[in-house]
């Protein structure tokens, strides 16, 4: 939509408007319909365009409309009181622009650790809390769907996004999206779940096609979207780009109308992904209502369509009735004041203390953390340390005002570093960057930066610090972002970061100092080869703005860490079951728009779900491969006593207890988890799922809490392709009250009647 069509669409409430028009809001959802004319209607299922894009390939982020930098907005129809309402990303904060032509004010925005960290919370109640503190910017900055959050699953450690989803497991990143929606939407800002369904991969996203087994799906792939739509109603959905099973996502009616409305209950607006799809009227008819950003090819199409009676008026009335139902309940249409100006210093100290719940304390040889009192000197190692990395690049970015470095984190926690060292490291830093390739074309600034290249030290100059200093520090940092699955390479660590950790651990023991290692990454990487050297590891994630801090939180003992994996950290990449069919090392070719079906190219044109539902610990707990770290693991400076497990069958649900109690020396939280074993006769079943979480409060040393935990009968069904139906087998099931996957602290036992739930033979 160019701005003419818009100022056309302006003029005629001039000369059209009247007082017998119907008003949206004012009169019925029925009488605005009728009022409407078939362009208006055509209109306002696309959206107003984007600001530099020329035909598909457009430029994320350069929005034209209300909020400079939004990713898209609706199309208004003034004379009937329509709106425009805005459309901006995303899951670790809002994204629009900083600075604005003409205007000395500034709309900075927080930046929120990335929704891996928020998950290695396993604390509904801490996202819905940063969910509030996200919606409150979207509100107060004008915006009123936020495109978050993004929940697909972990299926393979090189996706481009990872950072920006949960987990591995369905039920982690269902209930983790649900918080966050109900957090967001508080705000009465809306959100878009997305992106449904089945987007594994970056490389060629816009055509490959996910062959997935509908049990797959089911059970993995949908399960998560299933529990954020019944326990959140989030107000839009975005459907995915990639085809699934031969068809484009928005294009699917099996998904988007009748499993997502007729069987999930659905009731709000299905959008599509930034140009995604490319037939408009199959896209209408699946129930994909509104079409992100919008082209003026697709506005010719619907209206020719509709005169030709290829679209009918009563389908598109359907999709134009379900954006106005939207638009009522956006804070633009209600008529909210926004202050540009939420108080980004309380949202702040919201993410500081969130991120430190989310980091995962890996390993902590010999109490090596937390930091003693005595030590306050620190030799802070690798590049990443002075350069944090806050999140990944693309739509998942947010335009923060600053990032606090673990060495700025040190020295705000009080803590003083080698100054010589710093200064070998930025001038070491900026020679790098001076020989470094620029990342070209239109893409650019939504790529990964390049890292600088690792430094390696003589082992005299480490000997000297050694001596001087109290405790070494190193960060292994890796970026990732939107448009490209990570290389191979990024799993492993470079020679020169393997040598760096080696050196510095065998010069700080030989005086009997600690070596603690800091992993800012945003999705996994290989832990195996060198986890024995270093006192203690912290996978930090990417914590957002305020990273360093957070980090220098939880090192200090300010904070004792309670976050934990939810994916595996597996020995080697190839480990995975997914490898072997998963993009590895491609070339990104950024003009590939829109191609159509293809089935030449494996991984490229098209990726065989091959493990089916063995997705992460699924495959590796029932084919016994020894993994690094295991799902569901992450130590605390204190440790947990399980005692008292019980379980009861009660109208249809589960209920586990047990008392867990802090029998250490700090105060602390407790992540407890619930995994389900099928009848050892049943045939194609992992060897435990997780069907349940729950987090302690805090509990002091010797206090004690009972956790409760409930799985209703019907989800310990696994879909039964031949019967499409969900099919519990009747046995005995094993219900294992866990600390992590691999360490399993009480197993009891239920008999289980068969259930059968027929659904749609679909997909
Ligand atoms: C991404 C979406 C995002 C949209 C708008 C797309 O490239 O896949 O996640 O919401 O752009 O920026």
């Amino acid at each position: 939509m160019n701005k003419t069509t818009i100022a056309a669409a302006t003029m005629i409430v001039l000369t059209a408007c009247g007082p017998s028009l119907p008003q949206l809001g004012k009169a019925s959802i029925d009488e605005v319909i009728a009022a409407m004319t078939l362009e208006e209607k055509a209109h306002l299922v696309i959206g107003t365009g984007m600001a530099g894009a020329t035909g598909d390939n457009a430029v994320i982020g350069s929005t034209k409309g209300i909020v400079p930098g939004a990713a898209g907005t609706t199309y208004p129809i003034p004379r009937l009181g329509i709106p425009a309402v805005v459309l901006a990303d995303g899951p670790a904060g809002l994204r629009i622009d900083p600075t604005r032509e003409g205007d000395s004010a500034t709309y900075y925005c927080t930046h929120f650790p990335i929704g891996t960290l928020l998950a290695s919370t396993w604390d509904q109640e801490l996202v819905e809390r940063v969910g509030t503190a996200i919606g409150n910017e979207a509100l107060e900055y004008g915006a009123d769907v936020l495109l978050a959050p993004a929940l697909n699953i972990h299926r393979n450690p090189l996706c481009g996004r990872n950072f920006e989803y949960y987990s591995e497991d369905p039920m982690v990143s269902g209930k983790i999206a649900a918080a966050y929606v109900r957090g967001v939407q508080s705000n009465g800002v809306g959100t878009s779940i997305k992106h449904f369904a089945a987007n594994s991969q970056e490389t060629n996203r816009k055509n490959n096609d996910a062959i997935v087994s509908r049990r797959a799906l089911r059970e993995i792939y949908l399960k998560s979207f299933e529990i954020a739509v019944k326990e959140s109603q989030p107000m839009t959905v975005m459907s995915s780009y990639n085809f699934i099973n031969g068809v484009y996502a928005s294009e699917n009616k099996d998904l988007l109308t009748t499993l997502l409305r007729d069987e999930w209950g659905y009731k709000g607006m299905v959008m599509t992904d930034w140009f995604g799809g490319s037939d408009i009227v199959a896209q209408l008819n699946a129930g994909n209502d509104m079409m992100q950003p919008g082209l003026d090819k697709q506005y010719n199409d619907v209206v020719e369509a509709l005169k030709s009676g290829k679209l009918s008026e009563e389908a598109i009335d359907i999709n134009v009735r379900r954006i106005l139902e939207m638009l009522l309940q956006t804070p633009r249409f209600k008529g909210y004041k926004y202050s540009n100006h939420p108080d980004l210093k309380a949202h702040a100290a919201v993410t500081r203390q969130s991120a430190a719940e989310g980091m995962v304390l890996l390993k902590n040889d010999n109490q090596a953390l937390p930091l003693q009192a005595n030590v306050k000197k620190v030799a802070l190692f690798g590049c990443t340390s002075y350069e944090f990395i806050a999140g990944g690049t693309g739509s998942g970015n947010v335009n923060r005002a600053y990032t606090v470095s673990l060495l700025d984190g040190l020295k705000n926690a009080g803590y003083s570093v080698d100054e010589t060292l710093k200064a070998e490291y930025e001038t070491h830093i900026a020679n790098e960057k001076k020989n470094m390739k620029p990342i070209e074309g239109p893409f650019a600034q939504y790529m990964p930066q390049q890292l600088p290249g690792e430094k390696n030290f003589s082992a005299d100059h480490l000997n000297a610090l050694a001596a001087q200093m109290d405790v070494a520090m190193i960060t292994i940092g890796r970026a990732s972002g939107e448009f490209a699955d990570r290389p191979s390479a990024d799993f492993y660590l470079t020679d020169a970061n393997q040598q760096l950790i080696k050196d510095v651990c065998k010069a700080f023991h030989a005086v009997g100092k600690k070596v603690v290692v800091v992993m800012n990454i945003g999705g996994v990487i290989e832990t195996a080869s060198w986890k024995a050297h270093p006192d203690a590891i912290l996978c930090a994630w990417q914590g957002g703005q305020e990273g360093g801090n957070s980090v220098m939180d939880v090192l200090s003992g300010k904070v004792n860490p309670s976050g934990k994996l939810t994916m595996t950290f597996p020995v080697k990449y190839e480990d995975h079951a997914s490898s072997r069919n998963f993009p590895i090392d491609q070339e990104v070719d950024f003009t590939i728009t829109n191609t159509g079906l293809k089935h030449e190219v494996k991984d490229l044109d098209y990726t065989c779900y091959e493990e089916d539902i063995y997705v992460g610990y699924r495959y590796f707990d029932t084919k016994k491969i020894p993994v690094s770290y295991p799902f569901g693991y992450g130590l605390s400076y204190t440790q947990f006593a399980y005692s008292a497990p019980s379980i009861k069958a009660e109208n249809g649900i589960y209920t586990v207890d047990v008392m867990v109690e802090n029998v250490g020396k700090t105060e602390g939280r407790e992540v407890v988890q619930l995994y389900v074993s099928a009848p050892a006769s049943v045939s194609d079943r992992p060897a435990q799922e997780l069907k349940a979480f729950a987090k302690t409060k805090s509990l002091k040393p010797g206090e004690k809490c009972k956790v409760t935990l409930q799985v209703p009968a019907g989800e310990l069904a696994a879909y039964d392709e031949k019967t499409h139906a969900w099919h519990t087998v009747a046995g005995e099931y094993l219900f294992k009250v866990a600390s992590s996957s691999a360490d399993i602290r009480a197993t009891l036992k239920a008999n289980v009647a068969e259930q059968n739930r027929e659904v749609n033979d679909i997909l």
